[in-house]
Parts: C-alpha cells; structure tokens; sequence
C-alpha cells in the first residue's frame, strides 16, 4: 500500500511522509546504515545493512505491492532523513487482526515531533489496512523511544531478557507494546 503526507515542524519547516519508490533505493541503503550506525537501538550491525541497490528495490517493489503493509520514508527536501514499516504479524486467519512496526530517524533530526508524526501515520494506516491492533518491540535502555509511544497510548505487553546481543558481548532486554486500535 502507498501513503503519502506532509507535516509542518514547529519551526515551519515542511517534512513529507511518503511510501518509497524505487528511485529511492540507493538513499533507504545509506539512510539505513547511518542510523543503524548511530544507535544501539536498531536491529542490525552496520556491517549487515550491504544489500545492493537491486535487492532494496526489490523490497520496495513487494512492500508497495502488498494490501496491508507499507515501508515509509521521512523526506526534509530530497533528504531521505529516517524510514517506517508497517508489517503483518502474520498471513494466517488466525492473527490477521495484528500489525508489528518499526521507525527510524537520522539522529540529527531527532527531538522536533517527526517521529511523533511517523508514528501517527502508521496508526492511521493500520486503521485504514483493518488492523485491530499494532505491536512493536523496544530495546529497555531506549527511554526516547518508550516515552513516545506510551504517551501515543501503547501499552507494555511483555519483557524479552537477553533479545539482542552486542560484538561485545553485553545483552540488551525488549520491552513488548501493543496499541488497541
Ligand atoms: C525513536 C525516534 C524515532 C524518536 O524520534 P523523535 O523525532 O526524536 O521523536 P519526537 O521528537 O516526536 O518525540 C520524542 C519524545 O521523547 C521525549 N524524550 C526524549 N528523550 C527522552 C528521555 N531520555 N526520556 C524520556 N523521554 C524522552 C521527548 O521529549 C519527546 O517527547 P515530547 O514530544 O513529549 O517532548 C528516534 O529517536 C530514533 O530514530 N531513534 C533511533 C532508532 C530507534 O530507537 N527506533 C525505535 C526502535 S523501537
């Protein structure tokens, strides 16, 4: 599914929301390994983002072509500043009602309601897509990260010890949420 949005900033300055397209293949890459470098926070060792612009225009073309899901990127200008997906938990009847979803943002950006408005578009697309609820998982030290979706109305679902482990050997726990759509 595509999305399209834009959003004014305190300070005026306009940001658009907007599903990637696949001339945007190369800019999701780097956008990806920047903020996978500047946050422990992500999933991925920078050194596993190395996906060739082919296989990333892959992932657009499938993302764009699904019903209920969408991957979103965060524009100041022609800046691809941060990325969002919204994904099916699963394709079985039985857990058709849950989404999972995941932000991103250039660190230079943080602090000025751009994640508070790239999650307000996933909420908005989930409802459209007839989700019933949207569930994510954050790392416990990301107190960023938390205070923004409980102040969004996600609620705490579940604690996952030793979920990710860093090169040098410590562990980080996740916290589970889940909003009621
Ligand atoms: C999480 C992320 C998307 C937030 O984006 P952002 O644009 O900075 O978010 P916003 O500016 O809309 O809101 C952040 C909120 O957290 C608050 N906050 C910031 N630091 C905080 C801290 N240490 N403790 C508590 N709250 C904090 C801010 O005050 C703000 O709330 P407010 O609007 O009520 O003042 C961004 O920090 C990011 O990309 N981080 C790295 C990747 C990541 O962690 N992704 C999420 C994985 S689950």
């Amino acid at each position: 599914m595509r999305f399209y949005r834009e959003i004014t900033l305190a300070d005026g300055e306009v940001i658009v929301l907007r599903s990637l397209e696949k001339q945007d293949a190369g800019a999701a890459i780097f956008c990806l390994r920047q903020t996978s470098g500047e946050t422990e926070f992500l999933l991925r060792e920078v050194s596993e983002c190395g996906m060739t612009i082919a296989q990333e225009e892959e992932v657009i073309k499938r993302k764009n072509d699904e019903k209920r899901g969408m991957l979103l990127g965060v524009f100041a200008g022609d800046a691809l500043i941060g990325m969002a997906g919204l994904n099916a938990c699963g394709a079985f009847e039985r857990v058709r009602h849950r989404a999972s979803i995941g932000i991103s943002l250039l660190r230079a950006y943080w602090g000025r309601g751009i994640g508070t408005a790239m999650m307000h578009a996933l909420i908005d697309a989930a409802k459209d897509a007839g989700y019933e609820q949207i569930e994510l998982d954050v790392v416990e030290e990301n107190k960023r990260a938390l205070a923004l979706y409980q102040r969004l109305g996600f609620k705490v679902a579940g604690h996952m010890p030793r979920a990710m482990k860093y090169r040098d050997g410590r562990y980080a726990a996740l916290t589970l949420m889940v909003l009621s759509l």
